[in-house]
């Protein structure tokens, strides 16, 4: 490329003609991109308002099916499915049973999906009374959770999901070892085709916050520092994260959240070139955008579309989105 310069180069030549514009897009959003999340929880017939996320509901089976048939013919990319369980105890048993709420959810969901994937979250902290991603030990007088004791019970969730018709496992508890342990457990089960989707990359974020009303899911006590990452650590410790879970056999990993972390989705895209990225537009980041528009201080829809623009820009295929089927039809 040589530049002589102003006024022989001109960049607003491009700029000019719509079509122009068209020809040099590179970034291009398409509701196959979206993976939209949805909160399961007991019941018929219930569908109760997530009051800082507007527009998403915690739906019982029966009304999620219909949600999911929804999604599909808009054309979304895939589904994920959060549990909120009837009963929860110190081991997140609910997580682990085939009448447990996610095992339900995905009977449901499956016939009305057709070929769209099923993906669900794994992790303990819907599933236990104290909230954090797996059991809890005393260690030198502070509750922490239990790196290995909660690898066991996640390879066991994962064989539940695989069984009741999961079609990716998107483990979330940033466990040491975790997706190893996953890994092995569907393997032995006879799920060797079934992908693992690891939230490789996530951060201890107060974007978090709308989430935990919609999946009941806060920690009771303490915070999650102890396993998600710092914002504030090397950004290059992200790649480390990826590289081990890739080694224990990761087939997509994820970063999370996405927009405060863009420079994070760079990093991995550079450096992992072939492997698919997902990123969390996370609750936060969809609430706050929410609030300004309700106020009419933004317009959200250009807001919403520019995020996601930037959030594959930065080089994310899979963007998950509570956005997903405003986002299609916008887009149509
Ligand atoms: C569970 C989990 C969380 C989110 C996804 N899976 C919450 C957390 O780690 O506290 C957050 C999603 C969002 O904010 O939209 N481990």
């Amino acid at each position: 490329m040589t530049d002589g310069g102003f006024p022989t180069v001109r960049l607003r030549r491009l700029r000019q003609h719509p079509g122009v514009r068209r020809l040099v897009t590179e970034t291009r959003l398409d509701p196959s991109n979206f993976i939209l999340p949805l909160f399961v929880r007991p019941g018929r017939q219930v569908r109760r308002e997530i009051s800082a996320m507007p527009g998403n509901d915690q739906l019982s089976p029966d009304l999620l099916a219909r949600e999911v048939e929804q999604a599909a013919a808009l054309g979304l990319g895939g589904v994920i499915l959060f549990g909120i369980p009837a009963a929860k105890d110190g081991q997140g048993s609910d997580a682990l049973s085939e009448s447990g709420i996610v095992a339900e959810a995905l009977r449901a969901a499956r016939p009305a999906a057709g070929d769209m994937p099923l993906l669900t979250d794994l992790c303990c902290c819907e599933y236990t009374d104290h909230g954090h991603c797996g059991p809890l030990a005393e260690r030198r007088g502070r509750a922490d959770v239990d790196n290995d004791a909660t690898l066991a019970l996640l390879g066991r969730q994962a064989v539940v999901h695989a069984r009741c018709g999961a079609d990716v496992i998107a483990p979330s508890g940033m466990m040491d070892g975790m997706v190893g342990a996953i890994r092995t457990a569907l393997d032995a089960a006879g799920f060797e085709q079934v992908p693992i989707l690891s939230y490789a990359a996530k951060y201890a974020s107060a974007f978090y916050g709308p989430f935990r009303e919609a999946a009941e899911s806060a920690p009771q006590s303490g915070d999650r520092r102890g396993y998600q990452m710092d914002p504030a650590a090397a950004a290059e410790q992200a790649l480390r994260e990826v590289e081990l879970d890739l080694a224990e056999g990761a087939d997509m990993i994820m970063v999370k959240p996405a927009l405060a972390y863009l420079d994070v989705i760079r990093l991995v895209r550079d450096r992992f070139p072939g492997v698919p990225i997902a990123a969390y537009n996370v609750s936060g980041e969809f609430s706050m955008v929410k609030a300004a528009a309700q106020r009419g201080w933004l317009d959200e829809q250009a807001v919403a579309l520019e995020l996601l623009t930037a959030i594959r820009r930065a080089g994310a295929g899979m963007v998950l989105t509570y956005w997903a089927k405003e986002a299609a039809q916008w887009l149509s």
